[in-house]
């Protein structure tokens, strides 16, 4: 664990924090990634599924899809890795978690200063821009940025926009689509600070991966919670080969032991 040891280190001093994260972070709640081992990916081509083109071709499959990771989301608890962002969130001086997840459990754990990378599976956006104003339905009828929806399974698959009756989508970010400036301005924000932690992500997809590049940039110490090596594996300060939901609860550990010596 002398990795380990290493983050705690940098932790321990730091007064500026941020945290990256990915599917992994949930694989400890049960709730399957998109790449390696049993990755949703595997099955299912991302093109097929999480693109703009796919969702015109072929909305209800889309749908179906997204209905199936909200079933396996809405059964799933936060995991020890959650747990301990959250209490490193009310911790630090300024704190920021960046997250690829759209599942919510961060939240749920209570960490502050989340910046939902990806969007949200539980917020569903008119798909026909009514919130544009389109001809038929007259201007502005319902918010650009959607509304929440939590019910499992929703009542009408594919779901209606209820302004203007046209067709709703998942309030996610698919491949291909910008991340919404205002997303994009505070995760580079957050890469200038002291230690940056970035934790179950296979750091493949932009342009959340480039962030750690980033902060490295800025002078951060730079560390990676992942059992399997990625690209950020070279580059990192210190590359942590373990499970989130182990490591940093132990990181934790030793942060408190650290405080106790003093
Ligand atoms: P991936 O599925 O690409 O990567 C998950 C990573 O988590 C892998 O590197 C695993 O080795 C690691 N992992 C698995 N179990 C873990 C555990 N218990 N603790 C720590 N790490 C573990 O998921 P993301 O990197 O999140 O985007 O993928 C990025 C984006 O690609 C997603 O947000 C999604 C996807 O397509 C969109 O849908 C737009």
């Amino acid at each position: 664990m002398e990795a380990a040891g290493r983050l705690a280190a940098a932790l321990s001093g730091a007064r500026r924090v941020t945290v990256l994260t990915g599917a992994g972070l949930s694989a400890g709640s049960g709730i399957p990634t998109f790449r390696g081992a049993g990755g949703l990916w595997r099955n299912f081509r991302a093109e097929d599924l999480a693109t703009p083109e796919a969702f015109r071709r072929d909305p209800e499959t889309v749908w179906e899809w997204y209905e199936m990771r909200r079933a396996a989301i809405a059964a799933a608890r936060p995991n020890a890795a959650h747990r301990t962002i959250a209490a490193w969130s009310r911790r630090y001086e300024r704190f920021a978690l960046v997250t690829q997840n759209v599942d919510g459990l961060h939240e749920d754990a209570g960490t502050l200063g989340v910046v939902r990378f990806h969007g949200s599976i539980w917020r569903v956006a008119c798909a026909d821009g009514c919130a544009e104003g389109s001809a038929s339905t007259g201007a502005g009828a319902c918010p650009p940025e959607g509304w929440e929806d939590r019910r499992v399974p929703l009542p009408e698959r594919p779901p209606r926009c209820p302004a203007c009756g046209g067709l709703a989508r998942p309030g996610v970010v698919w491949f291909g689509e910008r991340i919404p400036g205002e997303t994009l301005a505070a995760a580079l924000d957050a890469a200038s600070c002291d230690v940056f932690v970035v934790a179950g992500t296979s750091a493949l997809v932009t342009p959340a991966a480039g962030l750690v590049e980033e902060a490295q940039g800025r002078g951060a110490f730079t560390a990676e919670v992942n059992p399997e090596a990625t690209p950020a594996t070279v580059s990192v300060d210190v590359a942590i080969a373990g499970k989130a939901e182990e490591v940093l609860p132990a990181v934790e550990r030793m942060i408190a032991e650290r405080a106790a010596e003093r």
